[in-house]
């Protein structure tokens, strides 16, 4: 166990009254919902209750079936099971829905160039080859993506299998209950409730929106209650640019906690681990073990500090300190947020308030994950720059009809993204290199992480092998964190069996770099 100094720790006093997690139940707001026949997914405007005393207005999926409703529903379903749905828009503006993660076919996989508009309707129909993992879903609309995920166009996407069925059993896990996702968010409320998105500064767009008040699972200042057993956790960074560097806190105690998986499922073994980063897009899995807590106790789900390392910002004066200065003030400010990015926070409270026996033990071993073979394969260069307020890929801002990267069916590729440190330094002009952590995200594929090269230190400390990779890194990701400076190399194996050449995006997950040109197309051919 690592001590945390007490400056790590905010007071327990933040929560003065909480409110208990919205936790999924069989309708509702994050209901789960496991479609039997075709449906339909609504997108429209709503209003609720978020706030306590106040309503909030919100772009959200609506499901209605069985008699139910569901909003922003949970969609749990099983490997191998065929997906339909009809996406129904009815926002005032083009929207369409990506599963993110998933390996479908270029037309089920909400290319931006499919957006439908106001009062039309796109037909999506799948089976699901994924391997169980938690995987989500949300808009992709045009340069508009950052906007409607931000009012609310988000959710998951649970695929199951036999194997993830007998881990449940094994560890007496039961989804909604001892099996918990936790979607994290930031968002900025006015005083009536409403929320606040505003991008009129250029820098905001450069950062990404940092908003002041974190919601989980849509839910201000939540506390759950648990007993005194392990629990899994399915976390999902579903922020628009917020970096999280989470731990479990007791008191002055970062707990253990072990990681079972990631974006694409179960890994090989558990790693036990005490804190862990998660950005934009990423989602992990982590066993809780509270079997030898005691009832009263208290544990935090924290946001720890670190060094937000946005570089070379230009523009404003506390940018030099920002850079220099540890990291605490840039970017975040510039983006107009009262809590900058790296800062620490609480975000779930858990009391620990029921003592039962609990006796299972976490298997030694989870799944069988094959490392891609690359020998022979291509390495294809990806650098991350900037230039006049854009963020480049290999020098390129998207465009939606050029496809700068082909790559062969049934190919091995070795993909090694740069992202090059700011010029950094005070007193900046504007040709500077800016730099900052960039998540990448890789449609169509699940990937392997093979190597981090030139990792900046707080991340580097927390590697598991000579290669770099963190234990996030293991099993399949589809999407990467690069920090400056940092090279990570990743291995995609093409292979695929859907009829013809499929187009796909490569983008940065933080949804303003993203609208911005931060994108590229690829098509396997
Ligand atoms: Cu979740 Cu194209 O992204
Ligand atoms: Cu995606
Ligand atoms: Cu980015």
């Amino acid at each position: 166990m690592l001590l945390l100094n007490s400056s790590n720790v905010l007071s327990a006093s933040t929560f003065v009254s909480g409110n208990p997690l919205r936790s999924p139940v069989n309708n509702g707001l994050l209901g789960v919902f496991e479609p039997e026949a075709p449906f339909t997914l609504t997108a429209h405007e709503t209003t609720y209750g978020i706030l306590p005393g106040k309503t909030t207005r919100l772009w959200v999926y609506e499901v209605e079936a069985g008699g139910k409703s569901f909003i922003n529903p949970i969609i749990k379903i099983k490997r191998g099971d065929y997906f339909n749905t009809t996406l129904r828009n009815e926002l005032p503006e083009p929207t369409i829905t990506h599963w993110h993660g998933l390996h479908v076919d270029f037309k089920n996989d909400g290319h931006p160039s499919y957006q439908i508009a106001q009062g039309d309707e796109y037909q999506y129909d799948f089976q699901v080859q994924n391997r169980a993992a938690t995987y989500w879903y949300h808009t992709h609309a045009h340069q508009r993506t950052a906007y409607q995920a931000y009012f609310g166009l988000t959710s998951y996407f649970i695929v199951e299998d036999d194997e993830e069925i007998d881990l449940a059993t094994k560890l007496d896990l039961n989804f909604g209950e001892t099996d918990i996702p936790l979607v994290i968010q930031d968002k900025t409320f006015s005083s009536t409730g409403n929320l606040i998105y505003n991008q009129t500064q250029m820098m905001g767009s450069m950062t990404g929106f940092l908003g002041n008040t974190i919601l989980t699972n849509l839910t201000s200042n939540p506390y759950l209650n648990v007993s005194t057993r392990t629990y899994r956790f399915r976390i999902l960074n579903g922020s628009n640019a917020r970096i999280y560097r989470l731990a479990f806190v007791n008191g002055f105690t970062q707990m253990p906690f072990q990681i079972i998986g990631n974006d694409g499922g179960l890994l090989e073994q558990p790693y036990q681990a005490s804190e862990v980063y998660l950005a934009p897009g990423e989602r992990v899995d982590v066993l809780l073990d509270m079997s030898k807590s005691r009832v009263g106790d208290t544990i935090w789900l924290k946001n720890l500090s670190f060094n937000s390392m946005n570089m070379g910002m230009p523009g404003g004066g506390m940018m030099g300190g920002g850079m220099m200065g540890g990291g605490m003030m840039g970017g975040g400010m510039m983006g107009g947020s009262s809590l900058p990015q790296g800062s620490q926070f609480s975000i779930l409270k858990i009391n620990v308030t029921k003592r039962i026996l609990y006796d299972k033990k976490v298997p030694a071993f989870l799944s069988d994950i094959t490392p891609i073979d690359t020998r022979g394969a291509r390495i294809r260069p990806f650098n991350l720059s900037s230039y006049a307020m854009r963020w480049l890929i290999n020098g390129l801002s998207f465009n939606m009809d050029q496809v700068p990267v082909k790559v062969n069916r049934g190919s091995t590729e070795i993909w090694e993204i740069k992202n090059p440190y700011g010029s950094g330094g005070m007193g900046m002009t504007s040709m500077g290199m800016m730099s900052m952590p960039h998540p990448m995200h890789i449609h169509g594929f699940q990937f392997q992480v093979m190597q981090r090269i030139n990792s900046p230190q707080q991340v580097k400390r927390l590697a598991i092998n000579a290669t770099g990779l963190l234990p996030t890194d293991m099993g399949f990701k589809d999407t990467v964190l690069v920090w400056p400076g940092e090279t990570v190399r990743i291995a995609i194996d093409f292979s695929h069996n859907l009829p013809g050449s499929q187009r796909y995006l490569l983008h940065c997950h933080i949804l303003e770099h993203e609208d911005n040109g931060m994108m590229m197309n690829y098509e396997v051919v």
